[in-house]
C-alpha cells in the first residue's frame, strides 16, 4: 500500500484527480474495451469531482468510454431525495462531464428482491472484466463503502445495517436529523473492492485520523475494514496533513520520503 501525503484538502483533491484522468488516458478506452471506475460520495471526493469536471471541460479527459459502478446506494429513500447517492453523483459528476447515461451504473436501494439486485451488479462488474479503479473514502469508523465495523473483508455486494456511529456521522445531510438517515444500504463488499485491479482512498482531516491509523499501522481486521487494503497489491491512500494526525512519525515520514 502507498500513502501519498498532500497539504491539504484542494492538494489531496487536485492530486486524486490527476491520478483518476492518467490512469483513463493511459488505458487508451474505447467502446469495446472501456475504462471502468468505481465511484464514492461523500463530502470527501467533491473536490476531486469538481476537478476532474474542470479537466474534462478542458480536453484533459473524457468519460465518453469509461463505465462506472457506484460503491453504495441507501436503502428506504427514493431515487430522486436529495440525498440519495444517484442524486448525489449526478449533482456532482455526472451531470457535468461527456459519459453515457447507460455507462452509469448505481445500486437501486429500492428493488423489489435486494439480493438479486446485489447479484445483477456483481455480474455486470465481472461481464466489463473487473474494475480498473475503485475509488473510495472512508468513515470516521473506518468502514469503506458501507462496510460497516465487522463486515466481512471477503464480502460482496449485499444489504448492510449502518451503525449508530455512520447514522450519526452521515445525519449532517439530513438536517442533522438521525431519524431521518436511512438505516440500510446496499454496498459492494471489501471482497469486491479488493477484485479491482486499483483501489484509491480519498482520506481528509483530523476526524479520519483514526480510521487511517488502523489502514496503515495496525492489523488486518474486520472491525477496520480500510485496513484489507493492505493486503491489495496496489492500493493507494491519497491523504492530507490533518489525516495524518495519528500516524507514527516514522510512518510519516517513510511515506512523505517514498513519494517525494
Ligand atoms: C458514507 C459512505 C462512504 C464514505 C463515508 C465518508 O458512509 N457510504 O462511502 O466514504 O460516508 O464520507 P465523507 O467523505 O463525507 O466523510
Amino acid at each position: 500500500m502507498n500513502l501519498i501525503i498532500e497539504q491539504d484538502y484542494r492538494a489531496m483533491s487536485l492530486k486524486a484527480a490527476k491520478i483518476v484522468a492518467d490512469s483513463i488516458n493511459a488505458a487508451k478506452p474505447t467502446p469495446e474495451h472501456p475504462f471502468v471506475l468505481g465511484c464514492p460520495t461523500g463530502g470527501t471526493p467533491m473536490g476531486m469531482y469538481a476537478e476532474l469536471v474542470k479537466m474534462c471541460h478542458r480536453g484533459e479527459v473524457s468519460f465518453r468510454n469509461v463505465v462506472t459502478f457506484n460503491m453504495d446506494e441507501y436503502c428506504d429513500l427514493p431515487r430522486e431525495h436529495p440525498e440519495s447517492y444517484w442524486s448525489f453523483m449526478h449533482e456532482h459528476f455526472f451531470d457535468h462531464i461527456d459519459i453515457l447515461p447507460e455507462n452509469v451504473n448505481i445500486l437501486d436501494g429500492n428493488a423489489p428482491d435486494p439480493a438479486a439486485e446485489c447479484r445483477r451488479f456483481e455480474e455486470k462488474i465481472a461481464s466489463y472484466g473487473g474494475v480498473d479503479l475503485f475509488m473510495g473514502g472512508v468513515g470516521p469508523d473506518g468502514h469503506i463503502a458501507f462496510n460497516e465495523p465487522g463486515s466481512s473483508l471477503t464480502g460482496r455486494t449485499h444489504m448492510e445495517s449502518l451503525t449508530q456511529d455512520t447514522i450519526i456521522a452521515n445525519s449532517r445531510f439530513f438536517d442533522g436529523d438521525t431519524n431521518q438517515v436511512p438505516r440500510r444500504a446496499l454496498t459492494v463488499g471489501v471482497g469486491t473492492i479488493m477484485d479491482s485491479r486499483n483501489v484509491m482512498l480519498l482520506v481528509s482531516g483530523h476526524g479520519k485520523a483514526r480510521a487511517l491509523r488502523h489502514g496503515v499501522e495496525e492489523p488486518v481486521c474486520q472491525m477496520w475494514t480500510i485496513s484489507a487494503l493492505q493486503l491489495h497489491p496496489s492500493a493507494i491512500i491519497v491523504a492530507d496533513e490533518d489525516a495524518c494526525d495519528e500516524l507514527r512519525l516514522s510512518t510519516y515520514r517513510y511515506f512523505k520520503q517514498k513519494n517525494a
